[in-house]
């Protein structure tokens, strides 16, 4: 479903992608992925001396983990409606000063104009959401968002189509006299991966509720990003090539 939202200059159309997940997000996936965004991120972010770039922000953990490990501004890029309204009631709890100095986008990167705002950009989960031809936009803007030196640092997506189906099932989460559980079925599909999330919520008796979204993603690996990161001039740095990150700078821009 799209929503027409009607911003200060024109009419914009707002995915509502996430509309199911965005309610299961984090009491399925927040535990195991904290400890993953710390130890990928946390040092990063503490080298920040101009700003940090969350794109892609969904519920806010890097965006949070950068207010609380950095004094810098933090610009949380967050098209979803529903990943953003978990990202703002999270902010909201925060304490004023860390309130005060993140900023919002509710639109693609590709769409907003930022300009020298950051020195770390972070994609955490994000590339292997986008087509190609939407990935290729999204390098141009993080080349203008990140200031001369500045560093960007990408989860990296699945680097091959599945060859069977994998399924993942996510660990119960108790809550009240309820459980939440969930499972990732993820398959091939010409040369996308489609990506079903399957929800329920149970009490000792019976299933109460079952909800189901579908994600695309688009498989991608190291050299293929990194030859297109090097066409909008960024540069890989060194030490990333057993991570899971893909970590590459803006040498001598401008
Ligand atoms: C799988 S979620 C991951 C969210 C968060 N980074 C995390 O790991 O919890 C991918 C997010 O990227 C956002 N997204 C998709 N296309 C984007 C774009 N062009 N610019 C910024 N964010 C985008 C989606 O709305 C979604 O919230």
């Amino acid at each position: 479903m799209l929503t027409i939202l009607s911003g200060p200059s024109d009419l914009r159309r707002e995915s509502d992608s996430y509309a199911v997940t965005a309610e299961f997000y984090d009491i399925l996936q927040a535990d195991a992925d904290e400890v993953r965004v710390r130890r990928l991120y946390a040092r990063h972010i503490a080298d920040a001396r101009t700003g940090v770039l969350d794109v892609g922000a969904g519920t806010g953990r890097v965006t949070v983990l950068a207010l609380a490990h950095s004094g810098v501004d933090v610009h949380a890029v967050e098209p979803a409606r529903a990943m953003r309204t978990s990202l703002l009631t999270r902010l909201a709890a925060l304490p004023t000063e860390q309130r005060n100095r993140v900023t919002v986008h509710p639109r693609p990167l590709d769409e907003l104009a930022l300009d020298s705002v950051a020195d770390v950009a972070i994609g955490h989960n994000m590339v292997g959401c986008l087509p190609p031809g939407i990935r290729e936009k999204l390098w141009p803007a993080l080349g203008k968002a990140l200031t001369p030196g500045g560093s960007l640092f990408v989860q990296l997506p699945p680097a091959r189509l599945p060859t069977r189906t994998i399924v993942r099932l996510l660990a119960d989460k108790r809550v009240g006299e309820h459980v939440y559980g969930g499972r990732i079925t993820m398959s091939a599909v010409g040369n996308r991966i489609r990506t079903r999330a399957d929800y329920w919520v149970r009490d000792a008796e019976d299933v109460l509720r079952e909800q189901t979204e579908t994600f695309w993603m688009w498989p991608a690996t190291r050299a293929q990003l990194t030859r297109e990161l090097a066409a909008h001039g960024f540069a890989q740095l060194p030490g990333y090539e057993e991570s899971e990150l893909l970590a590459v700078t803006l040498p001598g821009r401008r």
